[in-house]
């Protein structure tokens, strides 16, 4: 995710009340960018400021960015004449969680001892939501004993946490105290979000990206494969709530928050890698870009160049298929979906990959199409299933087809017990 990007709407945060709490630190600048890409996402955001937060940005920077009212002051008349902090305790008891970012070393301390000094410290007492804190402070006051004991007081009383990181700080100094950057955060309320989704307790193995076979220490047969589908795919079942093994070559992406990532290079190394994951695994999502041929020999040196090269290749071992063999025996994981990408004959091609391979659904997509498949932003596909059923999606994002694949796992694995 960029920061300039435009967020698209995602399920888990669509209709949201998320209350966050803007204390005074220089990081507040970065909270602007996570109030409009909450609000983008879909979630109702509704912003409570301290009297220092409203030292680094006016009020009115997050009125615009949320579309709605910013509340600071706890005794200017609210609604129906009475002071602000009962007006609106309402917003306390109405939302899903209270994010607090910045959090000062200050607002911490109050949270944990209970201090209801402030508009927002007394919505915080009043709330009954999850709360999240993401951080933000000099390092000497985040190492501090009385700013760890407050940690460990919130964190006991089920207040989670992102950050803060190890960085440069506003001093110039470098430290352990800087506010977690606002892509991750939003990660963060995603998984405290879903943590109760209907894939919680269950374990979801994604694979992404392209594998890469070397013929020599500095050259490799590979694919275009960005990785992206894989990675949105864990994303949608984080959201759900999903234990989310991400095995992904090599790719230039940052895992989404939450997913145990394992990185490989290889199909061998790919192949061990989601045998030992799916070996207690719900579902299996084969995203990846596999090759299908390595050359037959590895030298150990460079080769030197010569007229020309002759390269023999040999089939590389079939993922899906040695998974299909450990089902056939009782094995898991329950649910398996396969992706095919084609250049012709989309359907019957997916339809007999399907078969051949024992999946519950393949996701079939036309790689010819440039608006679609390998590294594009969209994807166009086909969803097949076991039971015949096919189901045309039209062009829509990664993220898109992501949501539409793990509602049908979901109804899969909910379905099979
Ligand atoms: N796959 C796999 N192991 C391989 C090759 C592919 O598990 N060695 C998986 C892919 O991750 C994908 C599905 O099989 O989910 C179909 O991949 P695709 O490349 O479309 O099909 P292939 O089986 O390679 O068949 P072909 O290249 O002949 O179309």
């Amino acid at each position: 995710m960029d920061g300039e990007s435009v967020m698209e709407p995602v399920p888990l945060l669509r209709g949201k009340r998320i209350l966050l709490g803007v204390t005074g630190g220089i990081a507040v600048y970065k909270v602007c960018t996570l109030a409009s890409h909450l609000t983008q996402m879909g979630a109702e955001v509704d912003v409570v400021m301290t009297e220092a937060a409203t030292r680094f940005v006016s009020p009115l920077t997050f009125e615009a960015l949320t579309g709605r009212p910013v509340y600071v002051d706890m005794w200017r008349t609210g609604g129906a004449g009475l002071p602000t902090h009962i007006a609106h305790v309402g917003l306390a008891h109405a939302a899903d969680l209270l994010v607090v970012a910045p959090a000062t070393a200050n607002t911490m301390a109050k949270l944990a001892g209970g201090l209801a000094d402030n508009l927002l410290s007394t919505l915080a007492l009043a709330a009954t939501c999850p709360v999240l804190l993401a951080p933000a402070m000099d390092a000497g006051m985040w190492s501090h004993p009385a700013t760890q004991a407050n940690v460990a007081t919130l964190r006991a009383r089920g207040v989670h946490f992102a950050g803060p990181v190890r960085g440069r700080m506003a001093s110039g100094l470098e430290g352990e105290g800087r506010m977690m950057e606002p892509e991750e955060i939003l990660g963060h309320i995603r998984r405290v979000l879903g943590r109760n989704g209907p894939l919680a307790g269950r374990n979801v193995v994604v694979t992404a990206g392209p594998t890469r076979e070397f013929l020599d220490p500095v050259r490799f047969i590979s694919n275009p494969s960005s990785g992206k589908q894989g990675f949105a795919l864990a994303q949608a079942a984080l959201d759900r709530g999903a234990e989310v093994t991400l095995i992904t070559g090599p790719v230039s992406l940052t895992a989404p928050v939450g997913a145990r990532r394992v990185d490989v290079i290889t199909v061998q190394q790919m192949l061990d890698a989601v045998l030992e994951a799916t070996a207690d695994a719900d579902a299996l999502l084969m995203a990846a870009a596999v090759g299908d041929y390595r050359p037959a020999t590895v030298s150990q040196h460079k080769i030197k160049k010569t007229a020309d090269l002759t390269l023999r290749l040999e089939r590389t071992p079939d993922i899906l298929a040695a998974v299909a063999r450990r089902r056939a025996e009782g094995g898991f994981p329950r649910v398996v979906v396969g992706f095919a990408a084609e250049s012709q004959d989309l359907l019957d091609n997916a339809r007999a990959k399907l078969e051949a391979k024992g999946l519950d659904l393949i996701v079939a997509n036309d790689i010819t199409a440039a608006d679609a498949g390998f590294a594009a932003e969209t994807n166009r596909v086909v969803l097949l299933d076991r039971e015949g059923g096919v189901e045309e999606l039209p062009l829509m994002s990664k993220a898109a087809v992501a949501e539409a694949v793990l509602d049908r796992v979901t109804r899969l694995l909910i379905g099979t017990e």
